[in-house]
């Protein structure tokens, strides 16, 4: 058993405009950290996801003390936001749907990022348009963003959290002094959000149980009907048939990869949410006209948890998801081959209500309670 020691910090601040969410002047801040720090099982040692911990749930992180990583990225909501558009430091909103945080030390770090990717291209992308490839930059971003959490010099901000008192330790712990410096901040920032892993899911158990055996379905290579599960009700089994068999969905969506998809099935689809894009997404990035409309295509695992849904979170639930996939395709010069039919028209297909609610059941198969209630991933803050 760990027992909980609490450190009490006393925090003055002098604050500008007045937003109810920011840290009132005089507050008492609690920071709850257990004496021996978790057990976060990476290459590093705990004391570094430990401080990123804390950096991801503090506000002061912000420039005026409002908004932390946590405030758009909630871990019971499996690191998503449950908001169309997030609102971040000057209650202005994000320009797209949060993204949930899970998994990504399955694909980044130094041997994949330095000899995987270049053979493989974009896999291992960041962002819904994968304009960052390493976590240890791109965690720095949404600090200087101007829309989220408004730093805008990295100098006068490595000196306002030299000024907070629990930071010395924690730094000296990690580094073996309190200096503070952005890539610090960086690395044990990225080195928390590594340390944010679903593999603990019913449909994991499912994989488990059946030996690791795995039909892996490819065009015109129909998967063999997997084994019975002792794991999966009969109603997940048949959302299992139908998402990797009949409507052919794991072709993109790899659940079964950490990433959720995988270098074989692309990274990016166009999948014809509209005629024309408001938001071309990897085109942004690319510059090229074959990637308008192209974005990530997003885990699943946790996918109950993290409504509204797509890059703009248009869509409110899982069924008005279905509807898109069943009769709300439109045909876009770059919409994916797999959601055509043979005569290169827009896929329609009759999902029935109850084959919605086996995919739907089965969506439910890639929720991680555990994830999603672990203390080491937890706010350690206990604010008053
Ligand atoms: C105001 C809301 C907001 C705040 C604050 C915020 N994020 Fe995000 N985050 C988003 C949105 C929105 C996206 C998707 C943006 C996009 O793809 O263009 C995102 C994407 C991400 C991703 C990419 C995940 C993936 O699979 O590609 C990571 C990692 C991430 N954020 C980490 C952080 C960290 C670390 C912090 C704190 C330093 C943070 N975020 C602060 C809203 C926020
Ligand atoms: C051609 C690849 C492809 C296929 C096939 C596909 N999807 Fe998707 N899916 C995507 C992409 C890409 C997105 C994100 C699109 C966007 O936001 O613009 C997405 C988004 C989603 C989302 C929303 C996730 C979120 O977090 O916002 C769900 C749920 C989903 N798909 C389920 C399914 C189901 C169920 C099927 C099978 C009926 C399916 N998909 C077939 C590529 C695909």
């Amino acid at each position: 058993m760990k027992t909980q020691h609490a450190l009490f910090v006393f925090v003055s601040l002098f604050l500008g405009s007045c937003n109810t969410s920011e840290l009132q002047q005089g507050q008492e801040i609690t920071l709850q950290l257990p004496s021996q720090p978790y057990s976060y099982n990476l290459p590093v040692k705990d004391d570094l996801p430990t401080l990123g911990r804390v950096l991801f749930y503090d506000r002061q992180l912000s420039i005026n003390n409002s908004i932390s990583c946590s405030s758009c990225h909630k871990q019971e909501l499996g690191f998503a936001d449950n908001v169309r558009f997030s609102t971040g430091f000057a209650a202005r909103l994000t320009s797209r749907n949060s993204l949930p945080i899970q998994n990504l030390n399955a694909v980044i770090g130094i041997s994949w990022e330095k000899l995987i990717a270049p053979t493989f291209g974009t896999e291992g992308s960041l962002f819904w348009d994968g304009r960052e490839r390493e976590l240890n930059s791109m965690v720095l971003k949404p600090l200087i963003n101007h829309v989220e959490m408004g730093v805008n010099d990295l100098q006068s901000f490595t000196k306002k959290i030299t000024g907070i008192p629990y930071y010395e330790d924690l730094f000296t712990k990690a580094y073996g002094d309190g200096q503070v410096t952005k890539e610090r901040v960086a690395e044990a920032l990225s080195w928390f959000v590594r340390s944010i892993r679903s593999n603990q899911t019913k449909f994991d158990q499912h994989v488990k149980s059946v030996g690791g055996i795995f039909p892996f379905p490819k065009p015109n290579n129909p998967a063999p009907t997997p084994v019975p599960s002792a794991v999966l009700s009969p109603l997940e089994q048949e959302g299992w048939h139908l998402f990797f068999e009949k409507y052919n969905c794991n072709s993109c969506h790899q659940v079964q990869q950490p990433t959720g998809y995988s270098m074989f099935g692309g990274t990016f689809a166009n999948i014809g949410l509209d005629k024309e894009y408001a938001d071309n997404g990897l085109q942004s990035v690319s510059m090229q006209p074959q990637d308008a409309g192209k974005f990530k295509i997003p885990s699943l695992r946790n996918v109950t948890l993290t409504a509204p849904y797509m890059h703009d979170g248009r869509f409110a639930t899982l069924d008005d998801v279905i509807n898109h996939y069943k009769e709300g395709i439109n045909d876009h010069p770059n919409l994916d081959q797999r959601l055509r039919n043979a005569d290169g028209s827009p896929r329609r297909i009759s999902i029935t209500d109850n084959e919605k609610r086996a995919i739907i059941s089965f969506l439910y198969t890639l929720t991680d309670p555990n994830m999603i209630s672990d203390p080491k991933l937890s706010n350690p803050f206990k604010t008053n």
